[in-house]
């Protein structure tokens, strides 16, 4: 496990200078969620698989940005689901972007996800680790090292808000929900980047986000290996909680490997909140 977190660390220090030097421009295809790629999806998807192919202890890796999974090392005992460049689209306006790593034994599983790992690519490189405690750790851009900061707990009530999905097609009930929420006084905290938009709910103590399913997404748009479960088991960490409405998130199978799900992160007062609003949805 530390080598795989040795060669996170190397892979954000790469990913994070192609960020500031490379083009930010599209490239003419389409990866299997139905993204547009940017070239810097495709670089850090290079990046990632450059490194994690050479770490011994990885058996297998799947991507965001591969059709399918790749083997790595034969005598490896981890599978790397991963999210090289997370909020992609952002990069065009300099909004921060991220990584994101979900480290399996026995397979791809919400219940065999063993460690998760997160880069913030923003105006500073910070790196969460979730394995029994959450812990942040800062770039320091002189070494190329990250250093410890300190844990990370939630409170159990927060004061943020990031509401995902296109609003037109919110359930009444949803809507509802995050009516009531803004009526109790929380604040609107959504770039579109899940990854800052998760890591400033962690870091000021909690809240909620939420990417629920929708009249047009039932499924919602973010998929359970690169993006769910890795949030989910820091959450969980942290002392939070992780549910799609009615289970948790951490008990949910795969099907295929770019599966989404609705989903919902939060404090414990907040996702008891959305359990109560979706007991008695359809
Ligand atoms: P990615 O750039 O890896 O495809 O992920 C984008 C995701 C996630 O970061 C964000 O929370 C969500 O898409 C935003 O979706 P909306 O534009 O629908 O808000
Ligand atoms: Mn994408
Ligand atoms: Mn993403
Ligand atoms: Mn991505």
């Amino acid at each position: 496990m530390t080598e795989i977190i040795n060669s996170i660390q190397k892979i954000a220090v790469e990913i994070k200078d192609a960020i500031k030097t490379k083009d930010t421009g599209k490239v003419e295809s389409l990866n299997s969620s139905g993204d547009i790629q940017v070239k810097l999806d495709v670089i850090s998807d290079e990046i990632v698989e450059r490194h994690l192919l050479k770490t011994s202890s990885v058996i297998e890796i799947i991507s965001e940005e591969k059709e399918d999974a790749m083997p790595a090392n034969p005598n490896g005992k981890y599978f790397v689901a991963y999210d090289p460049l997370d909020g992609s689209s952002l990069i065009d306006v300099d909004l921060s972007v991220g990584s994101i790593f979900g480290i399996y034994k026995g397979g791809y599983s919400g219940e065999n996800i063993v460690a998760a790992v997160y880069i913030v690519y923003g105006p500073r490189v910070e790196m969460v680790v979730a394995r029994d405690t959450v812990e942040l750790f800062r770039l320091n851009e002189e070494t190329n090292e990250f250093e410890f900061v300190k844990e990370l707990r939630l409170e159990e009530k927060g004061k943020i808000l990031g509401p995902g999905g296109t609003q037109k097609y919110w359930y009444p009930y949803h809507k509802e929900m995050i009516d009531n929420f803004f009526k109790d006084g929380y604040r609107l905290r959504y770039s579109g980047g899940m990854v800052p938009d998760l890591h400033q709910i962690l870091l000021k103590g909690g809240g909620l986000f939420a990417y629920p399913g929708t009249e047009d997404k039932p499924k919602g748009k973010l998929r359970k290996l690169f993006e769910v479960f890795p949030f989910a088991y820091v959450y969980n960490k942290a002392g939070g909680l992780a549910v799609d409405g009615k289970n948790d998130l951490l008990d949910l199978d795969i099907d295929g490997y770019h599966d989404t799900t609705p989903c919902f992160f939060g404090s414990n007062y907040e996702i008891k909140k959305v359990l109560k609003t979706y007991e008695g949805a359809e």
